[in-house]
């Protein structure tokens, strides 16, 4: 794509972040490791490079060979990347006496350099390093200052290159989208066009040019990033687009037959498998999270298989792979490890030999929701929590069977609704019921009972790789309670889940 920005990333848990940052000006830009820069750089406009977790002088850290790039394109090196440069270019850069980290003013800011433009004398940065530049690069030229480092900001004269050894991305430094802005807009004459409206143009111009004729069949979930790939990929091909809805039994309350009537008003050819009693039969007896997780996975795909197989002449399946999912498996550490299996829907088994297309695989999950909204997709949906592939089953602690689905369903919906009736629905990240394998003593009218204890969960996170829970108000959970407990024949008790992630987990298996 022309008028991309390249990010180099050097292993910084901020890399992403600078992505963010740089999509939120409407600029498109993509991640690369520092052992894989692009062959092809004549379709890159200009150059970041992100900090990393290593010292330059290191022997073990990054050290690319950058001529292809220094002094050809644009380049802003942040934090390592200004450090990496100074290094090997004839600069020097050495341990500082102290850690420089956390919050610090910019001066002695030179006002009249492109870089600057619009940030104020004594702005706030975010630093974050160990070590610093004693030494200008060869033509380095000192942009500004902080109290503790002496060379914050520089450029090398003759070129476009720029270092700043503080943190443009991080909130902290207050006008850090500016000079981002300054550096990609002002110096490297990217233009800001990248918007969701422009997404889906050039998104459904390549799809019909990939897809030509050819069939695709696709899984949907219900869930945001499914459905946003179905309407794109709908609005490529139309009815080549074989859209596959499973019922695995272990969904929300109604949530089959409401989605698949939604699906069905979006023009969308879908068609909805009632596969419960299979994915009930696979799972009898079955107590351990990860086996019940693994027996899902597999009848999924093979009702989907077997449902992808009565479509004649397919050669593609959609999937809904998201940016995250794609910098994870090639980031300069590689997957990280997995602590849970996730089994996703639309895993792709082997033998289907199909192709793969993932029209969403260079957004991040608050760009497809942009990009859904621009499509007209009900808010609603899009606004949905997040729900897991593998639905009710972890929710269920132990075995599994009808009654007990039928139970947490009813638990589920009656909390889910009353967050919507509360209008605490879209403040919460998350939230769900959790079935536990415990039976507690209570008394009904004149009768002791001896019944299920269901635990509710809400919790807020951004990415559900941390969270903490919801600070719910008293009043709705008393009156939630009250109804789980008149109205659900099983339960007599109802707890509310007070853990954080971590050391918790959002779901409890
Ligand atoms: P945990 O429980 O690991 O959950 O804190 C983090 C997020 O992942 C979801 N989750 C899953 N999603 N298949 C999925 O598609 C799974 O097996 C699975 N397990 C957890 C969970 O709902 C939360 O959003």
């Amino acid at each position: 794509m022309q008028n991309t920005v390249l990010i180099l990333d050097f292993g910084s848990q901020y890399t992403q972040l600078i992505a963010r940052r740089v999509r939120e000006l409407n600029i498109y830009c993509e991640i690369y490791p520092y052992h894989h820069i692009p062959e092809n750089l004549s379709d890159f406009k200009a150059v970041i490079l992100s900090g990393s977790p290593f010292s330059t002088r290191a022997e073990d850290a990054p050290h690319p060979d950058l001529s292809d790039i220094k002094g050809k394109l644009p380049v802003l090196a942040v934090c390592y990347g200004a450090q990496y440069l100074a290094h090997f270019h004839g600069g020097s850069v050495e341990p500082s006496n102290i850690r420089e980290y956390g919050r610090a003013k910019l001066s002695a800011i030179k006002a009249d350099e492109p870089l600057f433009k619009d940030i104020s004398e004594g702005t706030q940065v975010w630093m974050s390093h160990s070590d610093t530049i004693a030494e200008l690069p060869t033509n380095g030229v000192r942009l500004a200052s902080t109290k503790d480092v002496l060379n914050a900001a520089y450029r090398v004269e003759g070129e476009e290159t720029y270092g700043i050894q503080f943190h443009p991305e991080v909130y902290h430094t207050t006008e850090g989208k500016q000079v981002l802005q300054n550096f990609l807009v002002t110096i490297a004459g990217v233009e800001q066009s990248w918007t969701p409206a422009a997404f889906v143009d050039t998104t459904v111009e390549s799809l019909k040019e990939q897809i030509g004729d050819g069939k695709v069949v696709l899984g949907l979930s219900g869930g945001v990033d499914s459905t946003v790939a179905a309407i794109l990929l709908h609005k490529a091909i139309g009815n080549n687009l074989y859209c596959i809805f499973v019922n695995n039994g272990l969904l929300r309350k109604n949530e089959f037959t409401d989605v698949l009537h939604q699906y069905k008003d979006m023009g969308l050819n879908v068609k909805g498998v009632d596969a419960s009693a299979r994915f009930l039969d696979a799972l009898e007896g079955e107590k351990d999270p990860e086996a019940k997780r693994k027996a899902i996975g597999r009848v999924f795909i093979e009702v989907f298989d077997d449902e992808a197989h009565l479509v004649e002449d397919v050669d593609w399946l959609g999937q809904g792979t998201i940016y995250p999912d794609v910098i994870e498996s090639v980031s300069v550490n590689g997957p990280s490890v997995t602590i849970k299996s996730h089994h996703n829907v639309g895993g792709l088994p082997d033998y289907m030999k199909l192709k793969v297309v993932e029209p969403l695989r260079m957004l991040f999950k608050d760009e497809v929701r942009r990009v859904g909204a621009e499509m007209g997709i009900d808010k609603k949906l899009l606004g949905r929590h997040p729900f897991p592939g593998p639905g009710l089953a972890i929710r269920i602690l132990g075995d599994i069977t009808a009654e007990k689905v039928r139970i947490l369903q009813e638990v589920d919906h009656i909390f889910i609704q009353g967050l919507r009736d509360w209008n605490l629905y879209d403040s919460v990240w998350q939230a769900g019921a959790m079935l536990l394998p415990v039976q507690s003593v209570g008394v009904m009218g004149d009768e002791r009972t001896y019944e299920s204890v269901v635990a509710l969960r809400a919790v807020e996170s951004t990415d559900g790789m941390t969270a903490d829970w919801v600070n719910l108000p008293y009043e709705f959970l008393q009156e939630t309670s009250n109804h789980i407990i008149n109205r659900v024949k099983g339960v007599n008790r109802v707890v509310y889940d007070i853990s954080s992630k971590p050391p918790a987990t959002i779901e409890w298996e």
